[in-house]
C-alpha cells in the first residue's frame, strides 16, 4: 500500500483538542487513505499543566478503540524530553545517550500501546553524545523489533551526512527521513526563530536530498499555523522581505487560476516538487483536515510551478 503523501500532526491532541474531536480527526484521516502519524514522547511539554505524555497516550487511546494499528505508519521521537518536571525549555532534555534513548522508547511503545514504532526519530542533536553511541543503541532498537525505520529531526545537512556514513561503515541502519521546518516561503537568510529548536531546509541541505533519493523531508510548520490565511496569525517578522510579498501574490494568483486555497496550493508546491516532500500537518478540526486532504489530488503543471519557484 501505498502512503497517502501526508502526515498528520498529533500535538494537540489530549489536551487542547478531548478525545472526541482527536478521534474524529483520526478517524477521517484513515479514511481518507491516510496512514502516517507524527508525535513525539514530549509533546505538548512546553504547555502549562502538560507533561509531554498527552500525544501519544491519546493516539495510544484511539489505536486500543480502533483496534487498527496495523493501518497506520506510527511515527515518534526521543531526545528532546525535559528531566526536570516543569522545566518548559529544552535545557534539560533527555538527550541522545544510549540510556535516554532506551528510557524513552519503553515510555513511547507503554503510552502508544504498542510493539513497535514504524518510524523513530531522533528529535533533536546531542552533540554531547558521540555519533556512534546514539546510532548504535537506535541499530540495537531496530534488531530488537522495537522500531523499524530511524530518522533525524532538526539535524544540519554536515551530521546528517556523517551519521549516514557511520551506520553504513558499522553494517547499522541508516538514518532515512529527515525532519525540517519547511514551507514554500522563505525567511530572510540567517534570521533567528522564535522557536530557538527548530530547523529550517536549507539549500545545502536540498542539494544533499537531491543526490540522497533514499532519505525522504517531512516538513514541519508547513502552513506557518495558519499564518498564509488568517487575520489573525501574522507571518512572523523573519519572513518580511520582497520573496514573501511576491510569493503571496502568486499564491493567491495560483490558487485562483485552480479553484483551491492557498494553503492547498502550499501544500500541493511542497508535495509534487522534484524534492518529493511529505507534508506534516497540525490540524485541530475537521474543516482544516478537509482543506489539507484536498490538496493530495491538486496538480501544479510545469508553468505554475515555475511561476510560485521564480518569487520565492
Ligand atoms: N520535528 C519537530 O521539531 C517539529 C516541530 C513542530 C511540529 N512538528 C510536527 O508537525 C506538526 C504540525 O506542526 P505545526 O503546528 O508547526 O503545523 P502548522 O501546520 O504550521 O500549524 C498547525 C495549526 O495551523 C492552523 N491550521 C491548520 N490548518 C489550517 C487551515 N486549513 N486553515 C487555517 N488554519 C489552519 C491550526 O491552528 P489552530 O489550531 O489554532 O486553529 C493548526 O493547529 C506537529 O503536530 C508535529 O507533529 C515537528
Amino acid at each position: 500500500m501505498t502512503d497517502l503523501p501526508l502526515a498528520l500532526g498529533t500535538i494537540p491532541f489530549g489536551t487542547s483538542l478531548d478525545d472526541e474531536t482527536t478521534f474524529a480527526i483520526l478517524d477521517r484521516f484513515v479514511d481518507a487513505g491516510g496512514t502516517l502519524l507524527d508525535t513525539a514522547n514530549n509533546y505538548p511539554f512546553w504547555n502549562e499543566g502538560a507533561t509531554g505524555d498527552e500525544s501519544e497516550l491519546a493516539i495510544g487511546r484511539w489505536l486500543a478503540a480502533r483496534g487498527n494499528r496495523d493501518r497506520v505508519v506510527l511515527s515518534t521521537k526521543c531526545g528532546a524530553r525535559p528531566t526536570v518536571p516543569g522545566d518548559r525549555t529544552l535545557d534539560s532534555a533527555e538527550g541522545l545517550s544510549a540510556v535516554a534513548i532506551r528510557s524513552a522508547v519503553e515510555g513511547s511503545l507503554r503510552r502508544l500501546g504498542t510493539d513497535h514504532v514504524d518510524v523513530y526519530w531522533a528529535h533533536v542533536e546531542d552533540r554531547s553524545v558521540p555519533l556512534e553511541e546514539t546510532l548504535g543503541t537506535f541499530a540495537e532498537l531496530v534488531g530488537a523489533g522495537q522500531v523499524r525505520e530511524i530518522g533525524a529531526s532538526n539535524v544540519a545537512a554536515w551530521r546528517l551526512e556523517r551519521a549516514r556514513a557511520l551506520s553504513r561503515a558499522n553494517g547499522w541502519p541508516a538514518y532515512t527521513r529527515v525532519q525540517l521546518r519547511h514551507t514554500y516561503l522563505r525567511p530572510r537568510p540567517g534570521v533567528r526563530l522564535a522557536e530557538s529548536g527548530h530547523v529550517l531546509v536549507q539549500d545545502e541541505m536540498i542539494d544533499y536530498l537531491r543526490s540522497e533519493p533514499d532519505v525522504t523531508l517531512w516538513a514541519y510548520n508547513t502552513l506557518m499555523a495558519g499564518a498564509y490565511t488568517r487575520r489573525d496569525r501574522p507571518i512572523p517578522e523573519g519572513y518580511d522581505h520582497p520573496g514573501t510579498t511576491h510569493g503571496l501574490a502568486v499564491l493567491r494568483e495560483v490558487a485562483g487560476e485552480l479553484g483551491a486555497t492557498v494553503n492547498q496550493v502550499v501544500l500541493a508546491w511542497l508535495i509534487g516538487g522534484d524534492l518529493p516532500t511529505i507534508p506534516i500537518v497540525g490540524v485541530s478540526s475537521l474543516a482544516q483536515l478537509e482543506e489539507a486532504l484536498g490538496a493530495v489530488d491538486l496538480k501544479l503543471d510545469d508553468e505554475l510551478r515555475a511561476r510560485l519557484d521564480a518569487v520565492r
